[in-house]
């Protein structure tokens, strides 16, 4: 008979003793005796007995860290500590051996950094492992969470001829010879001979397209991938991310938060109870690594009792004009103590100031709103002063902007006069300004951050980490 395999996270809360079939890679062999068992199902590892004396010395020798074989054997309770089962081995077969001499990841801890470089074996790590499961928990509750709210999954194009943020932070995306490209009379790009027939580039956000959807189908959010070409060598930027970006119809901005922190509540909740083991494990992490640092610079709350704190305290609404105004008077700002110091109203923030505020000044999450025009992209809702936009920047301590979004401009009269003022491309987004034309109505949206979350959930000080595979200014391996 055929038995069919048990993964290891069924395993270990199994109790009566049973035939079972277990298939993993080695993570250590201990005394020729003991394998600890792990196939990614679980942080948990499964301990398989074997007996030595009767195992052919060709098989015992291939048992390496890194292995991977296939067990049978009886699932027993477990008399040696650490385990409360294990699997007493009755035959094994060796599906893939690994060189013990070669194989670049030890049963000790590696660094972060050489991690990194090799991407494609560290979802074998227990840290990795756990942080790409959390991540994947992540990613279903985002659409659990508008599934339930009644909002529909909008797939917005990647390859697209916009920049919705206005920044010019572009990937160019051609299959022009590059080694020859065809020119125009004025001595131009002759983009019409390019695959699209006109300059296209890597989407920045698949807002735009998300807002004729609102437009239509009422509640929508895209959760894709996108792109920056900001050459931003930080712990917090990537220039592949991914986002998140429900856009509503018929909602105004004080809504709009209200929705942005439901939701970040409902996901953080949704891991907490869904990825418990893996969190435990974060948590733990976080606190030996705080450990080694300096009393001053310790987080004064380990991970899980930060998460808990997020969805217990309201998340604190303070306008652009007030947070100008504590950071002027702020200690750091009167000692010149950050790189960016705040003289007047106007200034775009710093993350610096950011966690400022977050950290020192409020201790708790803070949605900043209606921010000045002039330092705000181009489609955001003008307040009646004229001066300032409804916009909203979700902040999180340890990680700074989370989500940016804003009530969108519904007046077609207002929305192209800022078009022209800021000399964003009418032609090439005709179909943007047709939604003010026909049926136009109050909309707004955001955007998360999809890796910032996982950061933040995760405890992980580097973007880089919570990504299978980072690109980043110089870095495009694997
Ligand atoms: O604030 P941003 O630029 O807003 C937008 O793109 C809007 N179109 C969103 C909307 O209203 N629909 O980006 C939104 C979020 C940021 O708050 C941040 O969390 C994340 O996306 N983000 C990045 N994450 C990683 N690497 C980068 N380079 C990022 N740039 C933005
Ligand atoms: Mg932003």
């Amino acid at each position: 008979m055929n038995m069919k395999r048990t993964k290891v996270v069924d395993l270990i809360n199994t109790s009566t003793p049973t035939e079972v079939l277990v298939k993993g890679w080695v993570r250590t062999f201990r005394s020729n005796r003991f394998i600890a068992l792990n196939d990614g199902s679980s942080i948990e590892n499964i301990q398989c007995v074997v007996d030595f004396e009767t195992l052919e010395e060709s098989v015992l020798k291939k048992i390496t860290t890194g292995a991977a074989v296939s067990i049978n054997g009886t699932l027993v309770e477990s008399n040696g500590k650490g385990q409360k089962v294990e699997v007493q081995v009755s035959t094994i077969e060796i599906l893939g051996e690994s060189d013990p001499e070669k194989y670049p990841l030890q049963p000790k801890k590696h660094s972060l950094e050489f991690l990194r470089e090799i991407a494609h074996l560290r979802p074998r790590t227990n840290l990795f492992g756990a942080v790409m499961r959390v991540r994947h928990t992540l990613a279903y509750a985002v659409h659990s969470y508008f599934n339930e709210k009644g909002f529909f999954y909008y797939n917005a194009p990647i390859v697209t001829g916009s920049d919705a943020e206005g920044a010019g932070e572009m990937f160019q995306v051609t299959n022009l010879d590059l080694k020859n490209v065809p020119k125009t009379e004025e001595g131009k790009v002759d983009f019409s001979q390019d695959f699209f027939s006109k300059a296209t580039n890597l989407t920045v956000s698949g807002q735009l397209e998300a807002e004729t959807a609102a437009m239509a189908l009422g509640q929508v959010y895209t959760f894709g991938p996108t792109f920056r070409a900001e050459n931003s060598n930080t712990s917090r930027h990537l220039a592949e991310f991914w986002m998140i970006e429900p856009e509503m119809a018929f909602v105004e901005l004080a809504e709009n938060m209200d929705v942005a922190e439901e939701f970040i509540k409902y996901i953080i909740k949704y891991a907490l109870e869904h990825r418990k083991e893996d969190l435990e494990f974060l948590d733990k992490r976080l606190a030996d690594e705080e450990k080694t640092k300096p009393a001053k610079d310790r987080g004064d709350m380990g991970l899980i009792e930060k998460l808990n704190f997020i969805l217990e305290n309201n998340f604190k609404r303070v306008s652009y004009t007030e947070a100008i105004d504590i950071l002027k008077n702020s200690k750091p700002n009167k000692k010149k103590k950050f790189k960016y110091l705040i003289e007047e109203w106007g200034a775009d923030l710093q993350s610096e100031h950011e966690r400022f505020l977050v950290e020192k000044h409020f201790k708790c999450p803070v949605i900043l709103f209606d921010y000045p025009a002039k330092i705000k992209a181009f489609y955001m809702r003008l307040n009646d002063d004229g001066k300032t936009v409804r916009a909203m920047d979700v902040l999180f301590p340890g990680i700074g902007e989370i989500v940016g979004g804003s009530q969108r401009e519904e007046r077609l009269d207002v929305l192209m006069a800022k078009m022209e003022e800021l000399g964003v491309d009418k032609e090439e987004l005709w179909w943007y300004i047709d939604t003010r034309k026909f049926g136009t109505a109050p909309h707004s949206g955001f955007g998360l951050g999809f890796e910032r979350i996982i950061q933040f959930v995760t405890g992980m000080g580097n973007i880089r980490d919570v990504i299978p595979f980072p690109r980043t200014p110089q870095s495009a391996d694997f």
